[in-house]
Formats: C-alpha cells, sequence, structure tokens
C-alpha cells in the first residue's frame, strides 16, 4: 500500500477507506515503557534535536498498536527555541520561558525561522519517511495564540490572563505578535513538508478559552495566515483545538482539510457545526482509556455511530494521550476500531 492511498490520507480526502484510520494524539511519550526507558538522563528539547532518537520514539507507537499514521515527535516549542527563545520543557510542567513577551522590546526575541535553524527536523522526517513505508508520518505546529499563550504566561495557564490583558489592551502589539508567530509556524510547517511529512495538525490546543467573536477578530486571521501558506502543498491540513466546541466552524473557516473535535461535541454535530466538504477527527475522551475494556468499546462505539454517515472520520482521541495510560489498551483499541469498521 502506498501512502497516497492509505486509510489516513483517504479518510481526509473524504474518500472511501478499507477500515477507519486510528491514530492518537500524544501516541509517543510517557504511556510507553521504551519511551521512558530511551529518554532516561536526556531533556525533552535536546532529544527533539536528535534525528536517530526522534526516530525511533516516532517509530515505537507504530510499532507497538499498529496506528495507521505516525506522528513526529517533537514539541509545539522546538521553533521557539530554534530561533534563539530562551524556554526549557519542564517535566511535569511544560514549555518555560525565560523573558515573557509583555512589550514590544520583547518582540525582538521573535525573528523569522530559516530551515538551516531546524535541520534536524529535516534530517529526521527523511530518516522517518524511509522507515516508514506505506504508513504516513504526520507533522504539525502549534498555532499562533497557543504558542502566545506560552510566550506570554512564560509557562502554562489556566485562565490565559496576561495572554488576554494583551490581546485586549493592546491590540496593535498582539496583532503584531500573532502575525511574527504565524510566519514562524508557517516556516516549520513548509520545512516538514519539503522534508515529506504526508499531513501537518495545527494545534491550537488552549483556543477553547476564547470567545467567538474574540477568536474571529484576534486569533483566526493569524492561523488563516498559516493554514493558507501551506494550502498550496497538496498536504492535508487538520486544525485541532481543546474546548472548541463554539469555535468548530471558524476552526474550518481558518482553512483546514481536517478538523480535529475533543470529546464535547458528538461527532455528528460536529459535523454540521463545521459544514461540508472537511473530514472530521476525533473524539474518544482520553480518561475513557481508564475504564473497563467493556466500558472503553462502548464509548469507542458511540464514537464510531456518531460518523457512521459522515465521509471521512478519522479516529483519535479529543486530546492527548494520557501519561498513565495503559499501552495494552491502546493496542486493543485500535484493533478494536479496525475490527468494527472493516468494509
Ligand atoms: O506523539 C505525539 O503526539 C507527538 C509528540 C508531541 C509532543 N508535544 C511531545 C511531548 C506533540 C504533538 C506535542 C505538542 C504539544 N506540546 C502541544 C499541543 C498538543 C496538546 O497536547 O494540546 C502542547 C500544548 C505542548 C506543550 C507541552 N510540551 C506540554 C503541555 C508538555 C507536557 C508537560 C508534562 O511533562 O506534562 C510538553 C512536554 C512534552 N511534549 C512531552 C512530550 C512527550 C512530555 C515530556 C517528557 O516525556 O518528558
Amino acid at each position: 500500500m502506498t501512502v497516497t492511498e492509505s486509510a489516513f490520507l483517504r479518510a481526509c480526502r473524504r474518500e472511501s477507506v478499507p477500515h477507519t484510520p486510528v491514530w492518537f494524539m500524544r501516541q509517543a511519550g510517557r504511556s510507553l515503557p521504551e519511551y521512558r526507558k530511551l529518554r532516561e538522563g536526556i531533556a525533552m528539547l535536546d532529544s527533539c534535536m536528535r534525528p536517530d532518537l526522534v526516530t525511533e520514539i516516532t517509530l515505537q507507537p507504530v510499532r507497538r498498536h499498529g496506528v495507521d499514521a505516525a506522528i513526529l515527535f517533537s514539541d509545539i516549542v522546538v521553533p521557539l527555541k530554534a530561533i534563539g527563545v530562551d524556554l526549557d520543557i519542564r517535566p511535569g510542567v511544560g514549555p518555560v520561558v525565560a523573558r515573557p513577551i509583555r512589550s514590544r522590546a520583547d518582540l525582538a526575541q521573535l525573528r523569522p525561522l530559516e530551515p538551516d535553524d531546524v535541520k534536524y527536523v529535516t534530517e529526521a522526517v527523511g530518516m522517518l519517511t524511509g522507515e516508514l513505508g506505506g504508513t504516513p508520518l504526520i507533522g504539525f505546529a502549534g498555532a499562533p495564540f497557543t504558542l502566545a499563550s506560552y510566550l506570554v504566561e512564560g509557562g502554562p495557564s489556566r485562565n490565559h490572563e496576561h495572554t488576554k490583558a494583551l490581546m485586549y489592551g493592546d491590540p496593535e502589539l498582539w496583532a503584531e505578535l500573532l502575525d511574527r508567530l504565524a510566519g514562524i509556524t508557517a516556516a516549520f510547517l513548509a520545512v516538514q513538508i519539503e522534508a515529506g511529512v504526508s499531513a501537518i495538525q495545527l494545534f491550537d490546543s488552549w483556543a477553547g478559552a476564547l470567545s467567538p467573536a474574540d477568536y474571529r477578530r484576534a486569533v483566526l486571521p493569524a492561523s488563516s495566515k498559516v493554514l493558507g501558506a501551506v494550502a498550496g502543498s497538496g498536504v492535508p491540513r487538520i486544525h485541532f483545538g481543546v474546548g472548541t466546541g463554539e469555535l468548530l466552524g471558524l476552526l474550518g473557516e481558518a482553512g483546514a482539510d481536517v478538523v480535529g473535535v475533543d470529546w464535547r461535541v458528538p461527532l455528528d454535530e460536529a459535523a454540521r457545526r463545521v459544514g461540508p466538504d472537511k473530514a472530521l477527527q476525533g473524539n474518544l475522551d482520553p480518561a475513557v482509556l481508564f475504564a473497563p475494556r467493556a466500558a472503553v468499546e462502548e464509548q469507542t462505539r458511540r464514537v464510531l455511530d456518531s460518523a457512521a454517515g459522515l465521509p471521512g472520520h478519522i479516529f483519535n482521541l479529543g486530546h492527548g494521550v494520557l501519561p498513565d495510560t495503559d499501552p495494552d489498551a491502546l493496542t486493543r483499541l485500535v484493533a478494536y476500531v479496525h475490527e468494527r469498521t472493516a468494509r
């Protein structure tokens, strides 16, 4: 089977599929003992810069679970680190930025990204497409709003108060910040596409913190710029956020081929909100995997039933795999979706 004709890419294009394709956000990572072993003594961001490690970590869940797509092992803050932003990923915390961006002078931290800044990504993608055979590789980046939240807050945030203070208080500086991030993100995706990824996902994980009116006015232009920049590449674009039930139409409008849906909105209702001509990805609650097997299967059937009438469904969780998830539960879930949907 060629990558182009894989179930995953066929579903992205809303074509008929031999079975519903499955992959998991954060499928590589702490749920896998082989990952924890490989990462011992190596900092997260250092591991992202080593093509040999990136390749091995990316392949681990493909081998173990038989998922229909691989996702490049990296992080949304890698392009920011690559242009010299002083940041780190702290275990159990997330990205932490040394000098948060709150003023016009702080914007100087954000210069454009050049392909040479992320040579290790180009190299890793090249190694992976060689190893993966017919399994597609998904590239990704963080969307401008989610990146801005880390940069302005200085780290993970529940309420995004500094971010919103800037967005409401200095719309001009905000627009400039998001526009720079859009340029960096578009360049980072272009590098991955040029190197050979088969699809890209834009993670706007924290966009659900915004009302539709604010998203449209203050965020959509920057995300549209990113998705528009890669529209001509022929590579499907997945646009995902968490808590985005009220924003699903706008995520599509920003320029997606596939809209990612968290677990809060059933897929048939999500399809109505997104409108025609787009595939959907999702949307089992990641916490369901902690329930007994029969309950996991029951909830999986609910997801599949709500997607039954839709052309173009990619099965996924509504957000990333939780670190304490039993990896065998994930392997069983892949097999179950494949069996239930075999045509
Ligand atoms: O398998 C995959 O999905 C690919 C790998 C991937 C990582 N980060 C690896 C990672 C992807 C797609 C990301 C994206 C990412 N990073 C997002 C968007 C997706 C989402 O979950 O909403 C966000 C918001 C980040 C920022 C970030 N990086 C967080 C919140 C954390 C977790 C902090 C923690 O330790 O709990 C990270 C670190 C990170 N990125 C880890 C992994 C596997 C854990 C670090 C480790 O294993 O030591």
